[in-house]
Formats: C-alpha cells, sequence, structure tokens
C-alpha cells in the first residue's frame, strides 16, 4: 500500500483553512462565540476523559461500531466487491448521531444548557433531540416548511422526544434557510445556547470539529475493510456529499492511502460540480449562486442534499484532485434505492443512494472496471422517506 501526504486532512491550518478555503466569516457578535467553541473544542479533543467519555457513549448509546456488509448480491451482478459501511444501523438511523454526541457532550462541558439546531431530512434534528434528552438540554430546531412537509415522521419523533421545531417559512423554505435563521438565532441566545451545527459547513471550528467527530465512520471502515480485503484498502472510497460530513468522516480514515475517494453530489444541488468560490453560512467554499453573487436555489429530491453549498474541506479535497465529485439525477437515485433494497434487503436513505447511484452508473466503466472493490457509506435507513416513496 502507498502512502501519500494528507496531514492537511487532520488539522486545518490556522484560522481554520483548508488551502484557500474555509476561515471564519460571521458577524462580529458571533466571533467570541466561534472561539469559544475552538477553545473549548481543542481542550476536550486533547483530553483522554472526553474521548473515553464519547467512545462509551458511540458504544453502548449509538450501538457502535456499525457493521461493515458486503452487498453479496449487488457484487455479484456488477463484477465487483461492494462494501457497505451500514451508518443507517446507528442509534436514530443516521450518522448524524456521531457529531451530535461530541457536539452536546461539549455543550455541557461549556456549561450550555440547549441546543440550538438547523436540519434538512430531519436526521440531524433527531440526533440532536435525542442527545438533548439523554443529556438533559434543551433543543431547538430550525427546518424549512417545505421540508416539514418532505419530512413529517421526522418531525414528529423530534417532538415526541422533547424538541421545539420552529419552521422557517424564507427563501426556499429548505436547509440552507433553517441554516440562516439557526444561525440568527444563536446570536441572540449565545449566553446559554451552544448552535449543534449538523455538517462540515460554517465557520471555523464547525467544519473541522465535526469531521473529527464523524472521522469515526472511516477510522472503523479501515480496520473492517482490511480484515476483509486481501489489499487491505478499496480501490475506491464513495459517499453522498450534502454540506459532506458522512463524506469527510469516510475520507478521513483513507486519506492517506491510495484509494480514490469519490463524492456523490444532486444534480440539482452540486456545489462541488456547478459551484464557485463565495462565503456562505461563515466559511468560504464553493457555493451556488448567480453573477451578483447571491446564493442560488438548490434541488434534490433527498432534502438532506438540498443545500447550495458544501463544506469547505471538500472544496479544497476537489481543487487538490485529491478526492473527486460527480452528480447523478433524482431518477438514478430512485432507481437505486429500489435496486439495493430488492438486491440486499436494505432500504437506504434517498440521501445515501446517490452513492450507490453512482456505483450503478460506474461498475463495468473505466470508471470501475470488473473487479474493483469499493467502500460505500450508507449514510442512513429510508424509513423518513417512505411518504415520498408511495
Ligand atoms: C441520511 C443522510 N445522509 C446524508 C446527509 C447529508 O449530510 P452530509 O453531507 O453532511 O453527510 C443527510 C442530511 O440530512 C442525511 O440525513
Amino acid at each position: 500500500m502507498t502512502v501519500i501526504a494528507t496531514r492537511y486532512l487532520r488539522e486545518p491550518a490556522v484560522g481554520g483553512r483548508f488551502g484557500e478555503f474555509g476561515g471564519r466569516f460571521v458577524p462580529e457578535a458571533l466571533i467570541p462565540a466561534c472561539a469559544a467553541v475552538e477553545e473549548a473544542f481543542r481542550d476536550a479533543w486533547a483530553d483522554a476523559g472526553f474521548r473515553h467519555q464519547l467512545d462509551m457513549f458511540r458504544t453502548r448509546y449509538a450501538g457502535r461500531p456499525t457493521a461493515l456488509t458486503p452487498a453479496w448480491n449487488l457484487s455479484a451482478e456488477l463484477g465487483i466487491t461492494l462494501l457497505l459501511k451500514r451508518e443507517d444501523l446507528a442509534h436514530t438511523g443516521s450518522h448524524k448521531i456521531n457529531n451530535v454526541l461530541g457536539q452536546a457532550l461539549l455543550a455541557q462541558r461549556m456549561g450550555k444548557t440547549r441546543l440550538i439546531a438547523e436540519t434538512g431530512a430531519g436526521q440531524h434534528g433527531v440526533a440532536t433531540a435525542t442527545a438533548a434528552a439523554l443529556f438533559g438540554l434543551r433543543a431547538t430546531v430550525y427546518m424549512g416548511e417545505r421540508d416539514i412537509d418532505r419530512q413529517a415522521l421526522n418531525v414528529a419523533r423530534m417532538q415526541l422526544l422533547g424538541a421545539e421545531v420552529v419552521p422557517v417559512t424564507a427563501g426556499s423554505r429548505t436547509l440552507k434557510d433553517a441554516t440562516n435563521e439557526a444561525m440568527r438565532q444563536w446570536v441572540a441566545a449565545v449566553d446559554d445556547s451552544h448552535f449543534c451545527l449538523g455538517s462540515v459547513a460554517g465557520p471555523h471550528p464547525y467544519p473541522w470539529m465535526i469531521r473529527e467527530f464523524q472521522s469515526v465512520i472511516g477510522d472503523e471502515a479501515r480496520r473492517q475493510v482490511a480484515a476483509e480485503l486481501p489489499t487491505g484498502v478499496p480501490d475506491v472510497v464513495v459517499a453522498c456529499v450534502g454540506g459532506g460530513s458522512n463524506a469527510a468522516g469516510t475520507f478521513a480514515g483513507f486519506a492517506d492511502t491510495t484509494a480514490r475517494l469519490i463524492g456523490v453530489e444532486a444534480a440539482g444541488g452540486a456545489a462541488m460540480t456547478d459551484g464557485t468560490p463565495g462565503v456562505v453560512h461563515g466559511s468560504r467554499s464553493l457555493v451556488l449562486q448567480n453573477a451578483d453573487g447571491q446564493v442560488a436555489e438548490a434541488h434534490s429530491i433527498a432534502a438532506g442534499l438540498d443545500y447550495p453549498g458544501v463544506g469547505p474541506e471538500h472544496a479544497h479535497l476537489g481543487r487538490s484532485g485529491r478526492a473527486t465529485y460527480v452528480t447523478v439525477s433524482d431518477d438514478e437515485v430512485l432507481a437505486a434505492l429500489h435496486r439495493l433494497a430488492r438486491a440486499e434487503g436494505i432500504i437506504c436513505a434517498l440521501e445515501s443512494a446517490h452513492a450507490v447511484a453512482w456505483v450503478l452508473r460506474a461498475a463495468g466503466t473505466d470508471e470501475l472496471p470488473r473487479g474493483s472493490t469499493v467502500l460505500l457509506t450508507l449514510s442512513g435507513r429510508g424509513d423518513k422517506d417512505l411518504g415520498q416513496l408511495r
């Protein structure tokens, strides 16, 4: 196995820069709040006691390590070896719990009593409501009205867990608008509230901190794949990208290997493919925007990928050539979801089906020749999407 230089994946440069991306572009009132989160995270991450506590909750509460399941039937059909990292099996049904357990423990350590969060598909909102219930914190979750309609099941789950779900009626009434509102509310409530952001986006230290909390996916998968494949590492590592947290966590485990890293975006919300450099939600990254620099509206059948930006680390990984980003259409996603369900007995989230769709398209081509070995992160389960699928 050839090892390649990837230090940049482990720690962003001073100020939270990933190459030319990242940083902290927030109203002045939030600069001390971001600095306090950074200091608390640095302190906690260096503290063996914090890590031990987080590991305990990951194992005994969230059900980690999650399984690595060979997709036996699809592998045979496609002529490849396809291994699925099963974040759908984590408590609350997606990878979002990895990040939230870390941030909720951090909030407690900082003496905060409330979590403020934004959510698109609702999975991050459910994870936040869950951790708030566990740790005795209040939770307020901002959600676009359109997503409230699409993801009614998750709204009910959040409310049952005791969270307040606040509808956001501005703009496209999706994740971008919910994030704007959550950040605005944080300004007003920094004294007692922690902003529990759900992806590797936002101002420093969020993209770095959340990547670190999610790298448990890649670290586990690295060990599991090594036990499964004679080569030790797969040829290709693939994950869907909204803000990019499940992909960032997965890629982190394989950054120093020869594995090709592939991020899959929704064709209608492809900041990596169609975006240009700009600032969104406190971070410089690639953003879908018009000629005046106004953030454009994204579209995806998957509420969690319906976002006009992408985390700054992905912008850097894409520009530096370490990772490749591709898009798939809504139709391919639906077909992939159905095919995985019928072939393997796994109903995955619409978001995760983006990664599956790329594998189905690429298998047998130069992109993914026969005999290739592939690790695919299934970021979540599809129960939340059944209303949309019927
Ligand atoms: C199951 C699932 N996968 C993926 C995503 C996209 O987020 P990220 O790109 O941060 O992993 C979401 C967001 O809601 C989600 O619910």
